[in-house]
């Protein structure tokens, strides 16, 4: 801007540095102030924000270079409507108003100086406004060593004004990005959990009919049937809204000493029939000597149950195998979990969207929270999980957990 001193743009230039570094609105906003003041030599430099909902000014951030900070606080918690006073009257008119005398001046109101005790002499206001939206007012008051302040010190505080209006909307931007990213992921989460229970519904509506037509027919065969059907899918709904609750809130692991390699044992157990209804060989490579550590031992259940049936799922050769293995390494401090299996592969495209919630190649068979809530315990016990995938040659998950012994100092 022609006419500023290099001095002014000392203080321009501070605050562009500032701004660079800080990222926390309130700091930056008291800085620009700071620097407001020095520039203008200003007893005291405030910034109104401008409320839509209101037509209010309130008072944001005020920084006085003298006293204790009790005037600034107390100015905070002043309210000006548009159009009163010189900070609305500036707002009003969206221009600068230069007071040298305030006590004949009859846009001023004395409210701000009752309220905080501070005695204003002279005022300079100039409104911030970006693309034709009000922000707010920026004020410095009581001009050191003169009457009224310059016209340098107008174009001064046009710009600090300029640079606060900047800030703020690019705060007010992101908050806005942030606040549609969460909508935008809460509307695909409802949409995923309508398809998952239209499919579950599905489930219960054969299953009722097949109920209805074993009893209309005296059929006692056809009755347990579709009773079994249902029960099923009440039970698919159950492990839905579960996993829905599990990935929904930030949960802590509720760790104790267990043994990893029996958890592991357990699963396979629990598997063998689906894994021998799918000609599949389940195989546990344990390493023997693990021996006890500290996890959630249902939540660790849960994750390796679901990699173990995504595995089985996944199976589709007659040589089809699936392992199971577990792994401590004291070098690294981390203990391994491994499932893998020889089946079909995951595609490229694919591998990228596994720990998506919903995500699912299974259609009706899959709600496509499994590996979003292994993914969400495993992170919460401090570790992470990969999977390593071919097309045609088998996937392999491993989850990295770090090594906590019963004698570990607490983390
Ligand atoms: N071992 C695997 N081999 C091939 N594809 C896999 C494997 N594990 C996971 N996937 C793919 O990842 C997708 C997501 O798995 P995830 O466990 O999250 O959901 P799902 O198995 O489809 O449903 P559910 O929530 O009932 O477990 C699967 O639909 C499948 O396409
Ligand atoms: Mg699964």
């Amino acid at each position: 801007m022609p006419g500023l001193l290099e001095s002014d743009l000392e203080h321009i230039y501070r605050i562009e540095k500032f701004m660079e570094s800080m990222s926390d609105l309130d700091r930056l906003l008291e800085v620009i102030m700071r620097e407001a003041g020095l520039a203008t030599d200003a007893e005291s430099c405030s910034l109104a924000l401008y409320e839509e909902g209101s037509n209010d000014l309130f008072f944001y951030v005020a920084r006085g270079s003298a006293g204790d900070g009790q005037v600034e606080e107390k100015l905070k918690c002043v309210r000006m409507p548009v159009g009163k006073g010189v900070v609305g009257w500036c707002a009003l008119n969206r221009c600068l108003a230069n007071i040298c005398d305030v006590s004949s001046d009859p846009r001023f109101s004395r409210e701000a100086d009752k309220r905080t005790g501070f005695v204003t002499r002279s005022i300079l206001a100039v409104p911030m406004v970006r693309r034709d939206r009000l922000i707010g007012v920026v004020e410095a008051v009581n001009k050191r060593g003169a009457d009224r302040f310059s016209e340098n010190d107008e174009k001064m505080l046009t710009v600090l004004a300029a640079q606060a209006a900047l800030i703020i909307e690019n705060a007010r931007l992101q908050e806005e990005n942030l606040r549609q990213a969460r909508l935008t992921a809460l509307g695909q989460g409802i949409a995923g959990a309508a398809h998952c229970i239209k499919n579950i519904l599905n489930g219960v509506h054969s299953g009722a009919y097949i109920l209805d037509l074993g009893l209309k027919q005296q059929q006692l065969d056809g009755v347990a049937k579709g009773w079994d059907i249902m029960k099923r899918n009440t039970q698919i709904m159950e492990d839905l809204v579960m996993d829905m609750l599990t990935y929904s809130r930030p949960r802590k692991p509720e760790c104790a000493p267990a043994d990893i390699n029996r958890v592991c044992a357990d699963i396979a157990d629990l598997m063998s029939q689906k894994a021998k209804d799918k000609k599949v060989e389940l195989v546990l490579a344990l390493q023997p000597d693990v021996g006890e550590l500290v996890f959630d031992s249902k939540a660790l259940y849960r994750c390796i149950l679901n990699l173990v049936s995504n595995a089985i799922d996944a199976s589709d050769k007659p040589t089809a195998r699936v392992e199971i293995s577990t792994q401590a390494t004291k070098e690294d401090g981390r203990l391994r979990i491994r499932v893998s299996d020889n089946g079909q592969g995951i595609k490229e495209e694919n591998l990228k969207n596994l720990f998506k919630a919903f995500f699912s190649t299974k259609g009706s068979k899959g709600t496509g929270l499994g590996l979003a809530v292994t993914q969400k315990i495993i992170v919460e016990h401090g570790g992470d999980i990969v999977a390593e995938s071919k097309v045609g040659v088998g996937t392999t998950f491993t989850i990295s957990l770090p090594l906590v012994h019963p004698t570990s100092p607490k983390q």
